[in-house]
């Protein structure tokens, strides 16, 4: 009706009609733009609080973290201990990972017995296999099917704060229980391509009960962070003095035999993580881990340390020529690779101390290598010719047990020890 009435002054109503048309038309178009810049803004919204999380500091003092896994470094944040795994400026305290369902390692559903491990010698046969390479970003894969898109930069399942466990079910029961690992400790998220490929190298002798708790509290949170890994347990042949700096050497050689790593992160046996932010990725520099632990009253004892566990991409490890071969018995091999580092132009870098946590199982106490500090002060003018330039061993066992690759190894005491 209304219609027809106008179309029958038709001379007068169309131009009228046409203004209030181009009006509408405006309307629609301001109001689209305006939606879609609302979205993007809801979007940001929901980035930063993902990837903002709480530094469990009193109001007055908070600041905000941001984990950023781009490029070399991941989680990170501006707490005062934290050396150069730069800050973000982000704003706002905030939220985000919180600790809940916490616990990092399942129960497993039926545990029986069984006896394998370092030293009880079960499991398959040496079979190094060297695939998973595949690092480049086309996904496109050979036979044509679609691989999966690259892993975020924050992995999206973290969950903060962690329930250490120290008492782990038996072998067998922990092996069924993983099902996402893979025959000799390695694991790899399937949802998307990893970022990293880091060897995890324990040193161990005589420690198997911590080497099943490390592995019941370790896998599922590099499960969760999203990494291609693999476990390396390698065990000194025999009963003389322990050399843990040696076995990192022959963790790195051997590992590299398997595949490329990205990095590596040498881990005593016996430091269990309590965060899960806490991500073991290659860092831009050597990135000491075990920052604030139980023992030492979450404390870190000195700037310099580098002991417990630390990162350091294949390159700047081969860079320093590992660590020192002559430190025998307990202490100062990780001084001295403090001093490679910074013979090199490099630094320790930390994640904050709030993150950065673990939990020490208790042992007896090693006997201090009282040539310790002769070694640290000479170590210097050993930098090049002692370390991987003339690391000597021989591996008399590899197995592949499900949950790590282990070693036994006799070590060769390098010729002139100073
Ligand atoms: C030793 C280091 C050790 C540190 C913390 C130092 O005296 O030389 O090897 O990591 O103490 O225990
Ligand atoms: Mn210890």
């Amino acid at each position: 009706m209304t219609v027809a009435a106008s179309s029958a002054v038709a001379g007068v109503v169309v131009p009228w009609h046409r203004a209030h048309i181009y009006k509408v038309l405006v309307c629609i178009v301001l109001a689209l733009i305006a939606l879609q810049y609302l979205s993007g803004a809801i979007d940001r919204r929901s980035i930063e609080t993902i990837f903002t999380i709480n530094t469990s500091r009193p109001p007055h003092q908070h600041r905000t973290l941001v984990i950023y896994g781009t490029g070399g470094s991941a989680a990170s944040g501006s707490e005062d201990d934290m050396q150069d795994e730069s800050a973000s400026n982000a704003s706002s305290s905030s939220i985000g990972i919180r600790a809940s369902e916490a616990s990092g390692a399942k129960n497993a559903s039926s545990i029986e017995s069984s006896a394998a491990g370092p030293t009880s010698k079960s499991s398959s046969d040496v079979n190094a296999s060297n695939n998973n390479n595949n690092n480049n970003n086309n996904n496109n894969s050979d036979d044509g099917s679609r691989e999966p898109p690259l892993c975020p930069a924050v992995p999206p399942n973290l969950v903060g704060p962690i329930a250490v466990s120290k008492s782990p079910p038996d072998l067998s029961a922990m092996e069924r229980a993983f099902a996402r690992v893979k025959q000799g400790g390695r694991g790899a998220p399937v949802e998307c391509r990893a970022r990293y490929r880091v060897a995890i190298v324990v040193p161990f002798r005589d420690r198997f009960p911590h080497l099943m708790t490390l592995l019941y509290n370790l896998h599922p949170l590099l499960l969760r962070q999203q990494l291609d890994y693999q476990i390396f347990v390698v065990e000194q042949e025999g009963t003389g003095q322990f050399n843990r700096a040696m076995l990192m050497n022959v963790g790195y050689v051997e590992a590299l035999k398997e595949r490329p790593f990205d990095c590596f992160v040498f881990h005593d046996v016996d430091l269990l993580p309590e965060d899960d932010r806490n991500i073991y990725n290659c860092p831009e520099q050597p990135r000491h881990m075990s920052v604030a632990i139980d023992k030492f009253l979450y404390r870190l004892p000195y700037s310099d340390l580098f002991g417990g566990v630390s990162a350091m991409t294949t390159n700047h490890f081969r860079m320093v020529n590992g660590f020192s071969n002559v430190f025998w018995g307990w202490g100062g091999e990780d001084d001295d690779m403090a001093n490679r580092i910074k013979s090199r132009g490099l630094h320790i870098s930390r994640y904050p101390a709030n993150i950065a946590r673990y939990k020490m199982l208790t042992h007896k106490k090693e006997k201090a290598n009282p040539k310790r500090y002769e070694f640290l002060k000479s170590g210097k003018k050993r930098f090049l010719t002692d370390g991987l330039a003339n690391l000597q061993y021989e591996i008399m066992v590899k197995k592949r047990p499900k949950l790590y690759t282990w070693f036994l190894v006799r070590l060769t005491p390098p010729a002139q020890p100073s």
